[in-house]
């Protein structure tokens, strides 16, 4: 078939003996092909599908909007789901965090938290703050304000040239802890690195963003809850706000709804999207503080509106399945029930011992494999070998679908997988990663 579409994230090239998928349907974890072929999805398509595909509860909400109104503009209008949502959300949040902007994916829902902080801080008295820092390993999207601040190469090096000019921080790194601690028990003594950037730019800095207890496009790599509290102080000290994107994190992928709550921190923005509509909708939530809210407040002519549209902002659709999420969440006591000890006791029976598994690290129902040539040394594959995506492959030939990061395959299934399907999903991952690394 001629390829007329460039498809995300991918090298065309690479589907000249690897065909695309035909996907036709998908129910509960498995996405089906044209030919009847099942795939067990446990990466929950790009970490949004929070409760499976196709969720009934989910499905009839959205069908009875789009009876009631598809769409309407949210300027001038607003409507019964996105005031309802709020109205819920405000409740499950970090305390403080009062007021909702709504827009249509992660990347801009992240670009926003950065405008309006820059922002803030100019109305507020405080126009020379205009730097951002962040993580060096960090992921926040792709478009290019937040490419900007995302640390890792292989998204951003190309593009350099055109990016804002971030403060990078080193940040943990927990499997390779350069102070030979264990994320469980240190205190993030590798803050240090923000506290220099902090005495040496926090004067002149805005924002700091971060993933908080995960960096998921850098490998799922887990830290401190204790590392967030630190970072909470510093942006006290210096009068700089805090940017938490729990676009990954949030929605009970660490195990408490929000990511935030491990450290008991309330940042002064938190973004959300990916599981918020279950995967049945785009949407994203800017969330922020009264205090920044505030400092938007004034009469027309003082100019300092928060100026920024988006089409689909509170697409109604979305805030239905939105609602619906929140009922599941609730009534199937979904975080309480979810099987995260058994998935993660499974997969270190089954692979914990092999050679080329350095570390099998899980939070919530999260569970990352890092692959490394030589255990003791911790030492990586060669990146050209492609290890990951050839453990993909296997996967794909067996019905999983195990897309890695790097060499860093990963489960990040929806929260309701049961028992048997766990087991399934464990032994086909084993046979496809010892098609290519025999043990
Ligand atoms: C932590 C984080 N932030 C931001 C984004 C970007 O979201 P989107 O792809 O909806 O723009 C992602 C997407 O994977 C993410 O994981």
């Amino acid at each position: 078939m001629k390829q007329r579409i460039w498809h995300p994230c991918t090298q065309m090239k690479d589907h000249e003996d690897f065909p695309l998928v035909m996907a036709d349907r998908a129910e509960g974890i498995y996405i089906y092909d044209e030919e009847g072929k099942a795939y067990m999805d446990i990466i929950s398509s790009w970490w949004c599908n929070l409760l499976g595909h196709g969720h009934p509860r989910i499905k009839e909400a959205v069908k009875q909007q789009l009876d009631r109104m598809e769409h309407v503009m949210f300027a001038g209008f607003t409507h019964r789901p996105a005031e309802e949502l709020c109205g819920r959300l405000v409740k499950l949040l970090p305390r403080g965090l009062e007021k909702f902007f709504f827009v249509d994916n992660g990347s801009t829902a992240v670009e926003v938290a950065m405008k309006m902080s820059f922002q803030y801080h100019h109305q507020s008295g405080a126009p020379e703050k205009k730097k951002f820092m962040t993580l060096a390993n960090g992921y926040h999207g792709e478009t290019l304000g937040v490419l900007s601040m995302g640390g890792m190469d292989f998204y951003a090096q190309m593009y350099r040239p055109l990016l804002l000019d971030a403060i990078h921080v080193d940040g943990p790194d927990c499997y390779r802890c350069p102070y030979g601690l264990q994320r469980d028990t240190c205190q993030g003594q590798c803050i240090e690195a923000a506290e220099k950037a902090f005495q040496e730019h926090g004067h002149e800095t805005t924002a700091f963003l971060f993933e908080p207890m995960f960096q998921g496009a850098a490998g799922m790599r887990i830290y401190s809850p204790a590392y967030i509290r630190k970072l909470r102080a510093l942006c006290d000290a210096y009068n700089v706000n805090l940017i938490a994107d729990e676009i990954a994190a949030g929605y009970g992928r660490t195990g408490k709804l929000f990511a935030c709550e491990h450290a008991g921190v309330t940042p002064d923005f938190l973004c959300l999207s990916k599981g918020l509509t279950g995967g049945f909708a785009p949407m994203a939530i800017t969330v922020t503080t009264d205090r920044i809210y505030d400092a938007f407040y004034a009469d027309f002519n003082e100019k300092k509106a928060f100026v920024h549209s988006t089409t689909y902002s509170g697409y109604p659709v979305a805030c239905a399945a939105a609602l619906a999420v929140l009922d599941i969440l609730k009534e199937d006591r979904i975080l309480e029930r979810m099987e995260k000890e058994y998935l993660n006791k499974c997969l270190r029976q089954a692979l914990a011992d092999h050679k080329n598994v350095g570390e099998i690290r899980g939070i919530g129902l999260i569970n990352a494999m890092e692959l490394v040539e030589d255990r003791d040394a911790k030492k990586a594959f060669a990146p050209e070998k492609r290890t990951g995506y050839q453990i993909y492959k296997e996967a794909m030939k067996r019905g999983l679908l195990l897309r890695p990061m790097g060499d860093v395959p990963y489960f990040n299934p929806p929260l309701n997988i049961t028992r048997a399907e766990i087991d399934q999903a464990v032994e086909l991952c084993q046979d496809s990663l010892r098609a290519v690394l025999a043990d």
